[in-house]
C-alpha cells in the first residue's frame, strides 16, 4: 500500500509541550466506529484518508469497542494490512483507567492494572510498543506515586515512548509532573475534554500545562457531534445519539444547547465554514492546545474537518460573538 507523497504538506504540526514530539493539529480517535460492530472497510477508509492528509496520530484505549478491546484489535488488523512499513511515521496512543476486566485489578490506577493492561493492549494491536501510554482517569484511592511509577516502568521497559494522563485536574497534573520529572520519565501530554460547551480546563488546567511545558490534546472538540449542523433539523437515523451503543444521549441535546448550536452555525456560515470547522478552529485558537482529537463516522466528515485548516484565523469580532452566544 502507498500513500500520497505530499501528505506532510497538508497539515501543520505543533510541538507537544516542551518535548521533541510534533503532532498534527488534528488527530484521530477510535472510541466510536472502529469496534467489533463497525464496518471494517469504512474504518480502513477513514484511517487511510487520515494518513493521506498527514494525520499521523491515532488514539485508542483498552476499552474502546464495543466490545471493549475490539477497537484495538481492528486497528491492529488494519495497521498490519494497510500500514506495513509506516510504523515509524505513526504516533499510536492507548490508555488504561476505566473498567476493562472483572475483579479488583481491571480498572482505576494500581500498578497491577496499568502494567497488565498495556501488555494486553500491545497483544491486541500486535505491536512492540505504543508511542504514548496514558493513565485514563485519576484514581482517588491509589497513591498518585504508584500510578506514576507504573507509567515510569512502562516507559522504561520500552512498552511506551512517552507517558500521558487524561481527565486529571490542574493540581494533580502538577503533582504528576513533579513525580515523573524526578523519575526522569517523559510525561509530555494531557488529554482533557475541551470544547465550546466545556470550558473548565481554561481556568483549572491550561495554566498548569503552560507553566509545566506539557502538551494538550483536547478530546470531543465537537462535543461528540453536537457542535456540527447534524442535529439542527432533528436527530438523524445515523448519528451518535441514535446509536444505542453511542455515549451521546438524547437528553444531552437540550433546547438551550440547540439554540446555541443554531446561533453558532450562523457565525460559521458567515465565515464560509461548517459549524464543525468553526468548533475546531475555536479549540485550536488556544496556544496551549497541541492537537484537536476528533472522531468521525465516515470519510466525508474527516475531509470536512481537515478543510477547517484552510481558515484558522478567528477575528476578535467572531470570538466576541461566540462568547456572547455561549454565555
Ligand atoms: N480521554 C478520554 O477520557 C476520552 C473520552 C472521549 C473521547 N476520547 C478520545 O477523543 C476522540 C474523539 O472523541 P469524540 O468522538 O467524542 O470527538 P468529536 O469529534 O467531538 O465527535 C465525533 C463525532 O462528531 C460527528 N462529526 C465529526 N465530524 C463531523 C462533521 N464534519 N460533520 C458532522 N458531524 C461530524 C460524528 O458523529 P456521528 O457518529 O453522529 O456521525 C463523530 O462520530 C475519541 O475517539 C477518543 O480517542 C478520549
Amino acid at each position: 500500500m502507498s500513500f500520497s507523497e505530499n501528505r506532510y504538506s497538508q497539515i501543520p504540526y505543533r510541538r507537544c509541550g516542551d518535548s521533541g514530539l510534533m503532532l498534527p493539529i488534528l488527530s484521530l480517535g477510535l472510541w466510536h466506529n472502529f469496534g467489533g460492530k463497525a464496518d471494517l472497510d469504512n474504518a480502513r477508509d477513514i484511517l487511510r484518508t487520515a494518513f493521506n492528509h498527514g494525520i499521523t496520530h491515532f488514539d485508542l484505549a483498552n476499552n474502546y469497542g464495543p466490545p471493549p478491546g475490539s477497537a484495538e484489535e481492528n486497528f491492529g488488523k488494519i495497521l498490519h494490512s494497510d500500514f506495513k512499513g509506516y510504523r515509524d511515521e505513526l504516533i499510536i496512543s492507548t490508555k488504561a483507567g476505566y473498567r476493562m476486566w472483572d475483579g479488583p485489578y481491571g480498572e482505576w490506577g494500581s500498578r497491577k492494572y496499568l502494567i497488565s493492561s498495556i501488555d494486553q493492549s500491545l497483544k491486541r494491536m500486535n505491536l512492540d510498543y505504543v508511542d504514548v501510554f496514558y493513565h485514563h482517569r485519576p484514581d482517588p484511592d491509589t497513591p498518585l506515586e504508584e500510578s506514576m511509577m507504573a507509567l515510569d516502568q512502562i516507559v522504561r521497559s520500552g512498552k511506551a515512548l512517552y507517558a500521558g494522563i487524561s481527565n486529571y485536574g490542574g493540581e494533580k497534573t502538577r503533582q504528576a509532573k513533579h513525580i515523573l520529572a524526578e523519575l526522569g520519565t517523559p510525561f509530555i501530554i494531557h488529554q482533557p475534554m475541551y470544547n465550546m460547551f466545556v470550558r473548565g480546563p481554561e481556568e483549572d488546567l491550561f495554566p498548569v500545562l503552560k507553566e509545566e511545558g506539557i502538551g494538550c490534546i483536547p478530546f470531543s472538540p465537537l462535543s461528540q457531534g453536537l457542535l456540527t449542523n447534524k442535529y439542527i433539523g432533528g436527530i438523524p437515523e445515523k448519528s451518535r445519539i441514535a446509536d444505542p451503543d453511542g455515549f451521546l444521549q438524547e437528553n444531552d441535546l437540550t433546547q438551550e444547547k440547540l439554540d446555541k448550536i443554531i446561533a453558532l452555525n450562523e457565525v460559521a456560515e458567515k465565515r464560509g465554514q461548517s459549524l464543525a470547522q468553526l468548533a475546531l478552529v475555536w479549540v485550536l485558537r488556544n496556544e496551549v492546545v497541541t492537537s484537536a482529537l476528533i472522531g468521525v463516522s465516515k470519510k466525508e466528515q474527516l475531509l470536512d474537518n481537515i478543510a477547517a485548516l484552510d481558515n484558522l484565523e478567528l477575528t476578535e469580532e467572531e470570538q466576541n460573538q461566540i462568547e456572547s452566544i455561549l454565555n
